[in-house]
């Protein structure tokens, strides 16, 4: 667990603060005065009545910073503290404003900074210090992100919480591939499985996936944590009956400046992603909708001109 906080006792951090606040219109740095005095005298308050704080499950959308929605954004200037994962892009954590605390609570598929109940426990114990807390996760907090353990120990020591949802990686990864998810000629729903169940043993169940996707009209499948089972996959949707031919995307790190795809078949995929050294994230898209994909100009949304909101 990485902990950051303002190593300055109060006067110099005001200083720093003052100092760092230069380069801002006059307007701007009001507004950044008025709003940090306001949350601070509102925590006081809070702190001294021995009251809870509220804790925020964001998702900060798959990659790209600037998919973060405008709320996600308000509240992360109005909180006292951050939680944050490790997909979460630095971009969006440099959005953060200095005098917030920043806890990285990262969880990489076998590289745990902290145990899932260990981070539970952190955010219980922060906001009974009466600090508001935005726990900030990739993508959208509720898909495949583990927020009902949160919610529910939340709910148990009567802290109030809400949820702002984010962009998806599926969604995220099919825009920028230029890949639709459901298509009216042949795709009229569309499927999201986590390749990595609570026990190693488990497996999804393949026949009704199959089931689905083979139907007329059939159902696309994204697979997302299945980079590294990437064979398996395909050799069991094999083998419950889906054509060999079936097209599958994978893309890696979808929505980021290092965005690849690769596109294949069911028998050929896993051979091809081999040879194209993806580092992960990805997710794997199967189904008739890959045969469908467009050619997307990402030029078009890269930013070349400072962002409004690069104010941290
Ligand atoms: C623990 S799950 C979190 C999912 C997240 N809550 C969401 O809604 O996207 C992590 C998996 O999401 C997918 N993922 C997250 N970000 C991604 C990205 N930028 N590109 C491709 N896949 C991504 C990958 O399959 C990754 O293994």
């Amino acid at each position: 667990m990485i902990i950051e906080k303002s190593p300055l006792p109060w006067g110099l951090w005001r200083i720093q603060q003052f100092l760092s606040n230069l380069h801002l219109t006059p307007n701007k740095q009001r507004a950044n005065w008025i709003n940090h005095e306001s949350i601070t005298k509102k925590f006081e308050r809070r702190r001294t009545r021995g009251e809870n704080g509220e804790v925020y499950l964001i998702g900060a959308g798959p990659g790209d910073a600037e998919l973060l929605t405008l709320k996600a954004y308000r509240l992360i200037q109005q909180t006292d503290v951050v939680m944050f994962d490790w997909l979460v892009n630095p971009d969006i954590i440099n959005m953060i404003p200095r005098h917030v605390e920043r806890i990285f609570v990262g969880k990489k598929c076998g590289q745990h900074s902290m145990q899932q109940a260990d981070i539970c426990q952190l955010m219980v114990e922060v906001a009974q210090t009466g600090k508001n807390i935005v726990r900030l996760k990739g993508g959208d907090p509720a898909i495949f992100a583990r927020a009902a353990e949160e919610c529910e120990i939340l709910a148990q020591h009567q802290i109030d919480f809400a949820i702002v949802p984010g962009i998806t990686a599926a969604s995220g990864a099919s825009a920028y591939a230029g890949i639709p998810l459901t298509h009216r000629e042949c795709a009229q729903s569309v499927r999201f499985i986590t390749a990595h169940l609570k026990s190693a043993s488990d497996e999804p169940n393949w026949r009704a996936l199959v089931a689905g996707a083979s139907a007329c009209y059939g159902e696309t499948l994204v697979f997302y944590m299945g980079l590294k089972r990437i064979g398996t996959i395909m050799q069991r949707l094999e083998k419950h009956g889906l054509p060999s031919n079936t097209a599958v995307a994978v893309i890696d790190q979808a929505t980021t400046t290092q965005q690849q795809v690769c596109v294949g078949t069911l028998d050929n995929i896993a051979q091809r992603v081999s040879s194209e050294n993806f580092q992960g994230p990805a997710v794997t898209i199967v189904g008739e909708v890959v045969n469908k994909r467009y050619q997307v100009n990402l030029s078009l949304l890269s930013n070349s001109v400072k962002p409004l909101y690069a104010n941290a």
